[in-house]
């Protein structure tokens, strides 16, 4: 029998890990947060002098790269990473990186990998588009951009990390730019995606609409 996913797509700071690693969590299914790939690999580049413009050179870093998830942590060669990509300078470096058409190639595998039984939830910008298109429930997680500074902010303020709520909203308005632009995998709602705006839900209503979506599919 075909092993559900769910597939969680929206822009940068929409709450989308948080709601997609509770529906996991709830469901006992794996999860893929395929952001800290492209994020892993503009820290990687940064740690071995590769520039953010070197496509070539990047897809190949990409392609050596040795990436583990355990116990909600991930290793870097064998290195653990801790908040080191949850900074705003990883993700957008992220941003420009995962314009390549190479380096998103080289990531598809190791995104594929991901899915085993029971079940995935995979957040990212592609995964109902790209990555995984046959997902059985689909799902556009959005809010306000103002919204989403407020939320980053608190996130990172919560992690003791310097913060700028208008440099946030600047960076996120310019980060939901780059990502709707770019020829490969846009950010943009599929057709066969249910749009969540949770500008004004709590965390816990999303998770419940997410599952309460989910029995209707499955
Ligand atoms: O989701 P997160 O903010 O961690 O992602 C960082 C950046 O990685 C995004 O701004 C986006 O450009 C890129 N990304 C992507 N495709 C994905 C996940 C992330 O292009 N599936």
């Amino acid at each position: 029998p075909e092993i559900p996913i769910i597939a969680i797509d929206g822009p940068s700071a929409s709450g989308k890990g948080t709601v997609a690693q509770l529906v996991a969590q709830e469901l006992g299914y794996y999860y893929l947060d395929s952001g800290a790939l492209y994020r892993l690999l503009a820290l990687a580049a940064v740690g071995r002098g590769v520039p953010f413009d070197d496509e070539e050179g990047l897809a190949r870093l990409a392609e050596g790269l040795t990436i583990r998830f355990e116990g909600g942590e991930v290793w870097l060669d064998g290195e653990q990473v801790g908040d080191a990509i949850r900074t705003e300078e990883c993700g957008n470096g992220a941003s420009r990186i995962a314009a390549y058409p190479r380096v998103r190639a080289a990531l598809l595998d190791l995104q594929r990998a991901f899915l085993q039984a029971p079940g995935l939830v995979a957040d990212g910008r592609d995964m109902g588009s790209v990555v995984f298109p046959g997902a059985m429930l689909k799902i556009f997680l959005t809010a306000s951009a103002e919204v989403r500074a407020d939320r980053r902010y608190k996130q990172l303020m919560g992690k003791g990390m310097h913060a700028n709520i208008k440099q946030i909203l600047h960076d996120i308005r310019q980060r939901d730019e780059r990502d709707s632009a770019r020829s490969v995998a846009p950010l943009q709602k599929c057709a066969d995606a249910s749009l969540l705006d949770t500008s004004s839900m709590t965390i816990v209503e999303a998770v419940d609409e997410v599952l309460a979506w989910f029995q209707q599919v499955c």
